[in-house]
């Protein structure tokens, strides 16, 4: 089977860019790194990125005269690099129009709630707050909303008595590093079927028995 060629990007430290990395040379997920791009000069992903022998570029904003001319080089980066899947990985902006034309459908995030509980910034800290007892992570498709897209996995996540936001957000990134490289895997497998907000997991189908 070839290999699905994956383009991330990132804003920050990239530890899931790492646990797709990983996974990858690891031979667990059939797909390869092409590209990083990152909107942030000191994003540690691009570091990670070049360790890897991976291309990561540097895209600033300001030398745009407008987010959809920013996209635009995006896009075209991304192209040139025959990327099939995107993946937002601690990606701190929405995805606008430009970007989510020449990928449509073909843009995947993580986040660290159970959605459509806590998008947004912060979700860790969110649940500890309002008193939830059980959080979680989520990878979905992107669409224009904030963390709105299509559900394709979700892992729950426990919170403890004693839990502060970050003693949480460290339990669901470990989790994070596993259902992200196992969402890229069923992309690449082809077996997600979105049907409106339904993403329907083909192995889940024949394991249930359903039609
Ligand atoms: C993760 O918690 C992810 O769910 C959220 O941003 C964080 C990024 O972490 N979207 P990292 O850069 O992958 O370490």
């Amino acid at each position: 089977m070839s290999l699905l060629a994956v383009g991330v990007l990132a804003s920050g430290r990239g530890s899931n860019l790492q646990a797709i990395i990983d996974a990858c040379e690891r031979g667990d997920l059939q797909a390869e790194v092409k590209i990083v791009i990152s909107d942030q000069q000191d994003a540690y992903a691009l570091e990670r990125a070049k360790k890897h022998g991976i291309n990561a570029y540097f895209v600033d904003i300001k030398n745009y005269p407008d987010k959809n001319a920013y996209e635009a080089r995006v896009v075209e980066l991304l192209q040139q690099h025959d990327v099939q899947l995107v993946c937002l990985a601690g990606y701190m902006r929405l995805a606008g129009a430009t970007l989510l034309k020449a990928f449509s459908m073909q843009i995947i995030n993580i986040h660290p709630s159970l959605l459509p509980v806590f998008p947004g910034l912060h979700a860790p800290h969110q649940a500890v707050e309002y008193g939830v007892k059980i959080a979680g992570c989520t990878v979905h498709f992107v669409d224009a909303g904030m963390d709105t897209g299509p559900v394709i996995l979700q892992t729950a996540v426990p919170v403890l008595d004693d839990d502060a936001g970050d003693t949480l957000a460290e339990r669901i990134l470990e989790q994070e590093h596993l259902i992200y490289p196992q969402a890229i895997t069923l992309y690449a497998e082809g077996k997600l079927k979105v049907q409106g907000r339904r993403v329907k997991i083909s192995y889940l189908k024949s394991t249930l028995g359903n039609s």
